[in-house]
């Protein structure tokens, strides 16, 4: 009991320094989606502001995601060997190993990051932010990349209705890196595990070969009801921690960008926070559908191409999902 450890020097503060997307080329309507279920477009748009989602075709998870982390890359100006870790966020990669992040790795060539996935489900993009967060300010890491990306059709029933129009596909990155001063709040995160059955896959993967009928998929399945009700009340409380743990009052606040789990949440998470109009809100659902750990990157790059944001801007971003789980910050736009 006589040795000492060293530790790390520190890091410096952090900030996002390049944000990138993949976006699958596939639209799919209201209308195609009503092919195989109950409903009509006029529902699901009033219930839930979906309009159109997109799907992947073959390109898996980690196709998507190094695409995405190739343009965060670009947009911040630095190479695959300048990344220290890769952090990526999703829930429906099909390989239980290696791990997505690995995938990705080999597909970028970062020649050696360290490589790992995060689970926790739509707030897997917010997890991933805070750890890159601290990685760079304790010093651990110069450069994170931090990936979101799903390909949730896979692993979506198109007949049933409770989620078949709800989820789409996608990715968003984003290279958090050194700065002179902090572009990313202290984390507010936490989970409620009376909710954790409220989303799940609906067989575990050893049943899904004991079935009587032989093999099959296993879905993703939701209790929306309770899970909208949760979301609309408890995460606006947390946005308020987020943003008071970061010194920013609403009226600082320049954008909302929560996951975007469906527009009426989003709505009445604006009204609970009292966010003035002064504050632009994400609303890529409309496009996009639920893309899990992709929605808040994926959001963000379509306020910043449509211009609702500017760079140096300050955002709200929450991630909530299955667990229940969530986690948010106050992040300077880049
Ligand atoms: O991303 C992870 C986190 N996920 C979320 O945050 C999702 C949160 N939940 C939701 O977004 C919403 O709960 C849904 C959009 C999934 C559903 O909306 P809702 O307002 O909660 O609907 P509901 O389940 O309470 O159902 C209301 C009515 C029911 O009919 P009755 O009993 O009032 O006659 C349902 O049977 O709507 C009916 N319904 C539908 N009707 C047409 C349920 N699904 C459909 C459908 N089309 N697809």
């Amino acid at each position: 009991m006589t040795g000492t450890i060293a530790s790390r020097p520190q890091g410096s503060e952090a900030s996002i320094l390049g944000l990138g997307v993949y976006r699958p080329e596939r639209v799919v309507s209201n209308e195609e989606i009503i092919e195989r279920i109950d409903s009509t477009d006029e529902w699901i748009r009033s219930r839930s502001g979906i309009e159109n989602r997109r799907f992947a075709g073959d390109e898996t998870v980690a196709d998507m995601g190094a695409d995405a982390a190739g343009k965060a890359l670009a947009a911040a100006g630095i190479t695959p060997s300048d990344v220290d870790v890769m952090i990526v966020a999703t829930s429906t990669g099909l390989n239980q190993t290696p791990s997505v992040a690995a995938e990705v790795d080999v597909r970028l060539g970062t020649g050696g990051a360290a490589a790992f996935d995060v689970g926790a489900a739509c707030a897997g993009f917010c997890h991933g932010l805070a750890l890159a967060n601290d990685m760079v300010r304790a010093g651990t890491a110069r450069n994170v990349l931090v990936i979101g990306v799903e390909k949730l059709s896979t692993f979506l029933n198109r007949d049933d209705r409770s989620t078949a129009f709800i989820f789409g596909d996608g990715a968003g990155a984003v290279v958090v890196g050194p700065a002179t001063s902090s572009g990313i709040g202290p984390v507010v995160w936490g989970s409620d595990s009376s909710g954790l059955a409220h989303i799940r896959q609906d067989l575990p993967w050893d049943e899904t070969f004991a079935q009587p009928d032989g093999p099959r998929w296993p879905y993703i399945e939701m209790d929306g009801n309770p899970v909208f009700r949760w979301a609309a009340f408890e995460m606006a409380k947390a946005g308020l921690r987020a943003l008071e743990v970061a010194g920013v009052t609403v009226d600082r606040l320049d954008a909302f960008v929560p996951h975007q789990a469906n527009m009426r949440i989003t709505d009445a998470m604006a009204r609970s926070m009292k966010l003035p109009d002064t504050v632009a809100i994400a609303r890529d659902i409309a496009h996009q559908g639920n893309t899990s750990a992709a929605s808040i990157p994926l959001a963000l790059d379509r306020m910043i191409t449509e211009g609702q944001v500017r760079s140096g801007d300050l955002a709200l971003v929450i991630g909530f999902g299955a667990g229940l789980v969530y986690a948010g910050q106050v992040i300077r736009v880049p």
